[in-house]
């Protein structure tokens, strides 16, 4: 579904990343890991369109993909959910899920209704300001707004961060969830072995090269991975 060979990019002459390859298939989830710094960010950003891209080549569904723009890559079947500021605080539950659909044709009546079924938590406060929401019903309406083009591939980036454990939980879940109705995932996570847990592959990324990748459950069965890259059980 996916396919970056020897991606480079950087914001402006360094490169970020360097000579990046990776994969994903139709129906997986696949989780990258890598320490702080090491361009995971950076990498998800290139994916959709938001980096210098140096050289490589990214493939979605076979089609050349390379330079698009993020607005096309929408339209194509990618959505991205970004580390950071992944809300419009101001605005209320609805309106935010109603701007995530602002660009696509018709049927944003069913598209709000697949996203309440996913999250049942934003059904009951779509006339709450964003801003009020906690910290974890926040990164479900991030979820749910990319969500509501429909997507093939979603792109998260760092879902789980800052969450407490139970919403972790439902956080994954939702994810899960996502991924058995058919959407592809690829995300970033610090949360590495719970994301790894519920993911078919994972990558590791070192100063913006890679450095691992494997089956999900190899990489947690792997006593160096595990000291370097997973922490503490
Ligand atoms: N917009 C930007 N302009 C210039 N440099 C940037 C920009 N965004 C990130 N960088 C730099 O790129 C490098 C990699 O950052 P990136 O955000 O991709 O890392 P990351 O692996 O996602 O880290 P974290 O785990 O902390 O989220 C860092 O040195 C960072 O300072
Ligand atoms: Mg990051």
């Amino acid at each position: 579904m996916l396919n970056l060979e020897s991606v480079s990019a950087g914001y402006t002459e360094e490169n970020i990343i360097d000579d990046i390859s990776l994969q994903v298939e139709k129906g997986e989830i696949v989780t990258i890991i890598g320490p702080n710094g090491s361009g995971k960010s950076t990498l998800m950003k290139s994916v959709f369109g938001l980096t210098k891209l140096r050289g490589g080549r990214i493939e979605f569904l076979g089609r050349d993909i390379t330079g698009k723009r993020p607005d096309e890559l929408v339209r194509l079947g990618l959505a991205y959910v970004p580390q950071e500021r992944n809300v419009f605080s101001s605005l209320t539950v609805k309106e935010n899920l109603e701007m995530g659909g602002i660009s696509l044709p018709g049927g944003l009546k069913e598209r709000l209704s697949y996203v309440q079924e996913l999250f049942p938590m934003l059904a009951g406060r779509m006339a709450q300001r964003a801003g009020t929401l906690s910290g974890g019903e926040q990164k479900m309406l991030a979820v749910g707004r990319a969500m509501i083009t429909e997507p093939t591939l979603l792109l998260l980036d760092e879902p789980s961060a800052a969450l407490s454990p139970k919403v972790m939980g439902q956080l994954f879940c939702g994810i899960q969830e996502i991924n058995n109705r058919g959407v592809t995932i690829l995300m970033v996570e610090q949360n590495a072995r719970r994301a790894l847990a519920i993911s078919d592959r994972g990558y590791i990324l070192e100063m913006g090269r890679n450095r691992l990748h494997g089956p999900a459950r190899s990489l947690l069965d792997d006593p160096e991975v595990c000291r370097l890259y997973l922490g503490r059980r």
